[in-house]
């Protein structure tokens, strides 16, 4: 099982590592046990997430060399517990790859770590898997992560999908292409220190 990133900040270290069999339970629960208006807020149906054993086989196709190559999940883990799952499609003859990312644990959410590893993880991607461009297809409503992508001086595609990447029901979708040009820039490393100052205000 891979590791990919490891970082330390705050008074927390956080890796990035391979799915495992032994993660899939925690985020079957965490989708199993959503509720309808979480749900409805990503535009996901209970019909489509399937039965547990549907979610654990789409799952268990996404462990690194076990699975299909082109998708691929990853955890990390906040002090050694896993608190966010995420997951690549690549597309385009390899040179794309569409990302999701729940943050699992709600007490992790709204505390700047995205802010500090979205960038992180896009550069992991990018360097790992040879794509050119990592597209995050948030729905147009969900508050936080368009906040947190348009924090990099992106302006969305929005656009109706019929058939969105991944699991989500048709909608307004914002559409945002992540590059390596887009990871140099200053916006990137702004909001990076932003959500580092949080982390450290919030661990004060
Ligand atoms: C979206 C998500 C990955 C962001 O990670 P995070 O660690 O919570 O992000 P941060 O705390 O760094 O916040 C990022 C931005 O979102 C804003 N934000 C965070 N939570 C918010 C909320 N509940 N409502 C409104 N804005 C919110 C922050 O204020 C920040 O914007 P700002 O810098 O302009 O103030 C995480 O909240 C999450 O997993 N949410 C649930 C699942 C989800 O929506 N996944 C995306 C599916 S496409």
């Amino acid at each position: 099982m891979a590791e990919y990133l490891r970082e330390a900040f705050g008074d927390a270290e956080y890796v990035t590592r391979d799915l495992s069999e032994a993660d899939i339970p925690l985020i079957i629960g965490y989708w199993a046990g959503a509720s309808d208006s979480w749900l409805e807020g990503l535009n996901v149906s209970r019909q489509r997430l399937g039965s547990e054993a549907d979610m654990r086989a789409r799952f268990s196709n996404m462990i690194r060399g076990v699975g299909d190559a082109d998708r691929v999940a990853f955890v990390t883990e906040c002090n050694g517990d896993v608190m966010s799952y995420s997951n690549i499609h690549i597309v385009d003859n390899g040179a794309a790859a569409y990302l999701h990312g729940h943050v699992i644990r709600k007490d992790m959410r709204g505390k700047g770590v995205g802010s500090v590893r979205f960038s992180s993880m896009l550069r992991m991607i990018i360097d790992e898997f040879g794509v050119k461009t990592v597209i995050a297809e948030p729905l147009a409503s969900n508050v936080a992560v368009n906040r947190l992508h348009q924090s990099y001086g992106l302006t969305p595609d929005r656009k109706w999908l019929d058939t969105p990447d991944g699991l989500a029901e048709p909608g307004w979708y914002n559409l945002y292409y992540f590059t390596r040009d887009v990871l140099d820039s200053a916006d990137v490393r702004a909001t990076r220190a932003r959500g580092l100052q949080k982390i450290e205000a919030g661990s004060a």
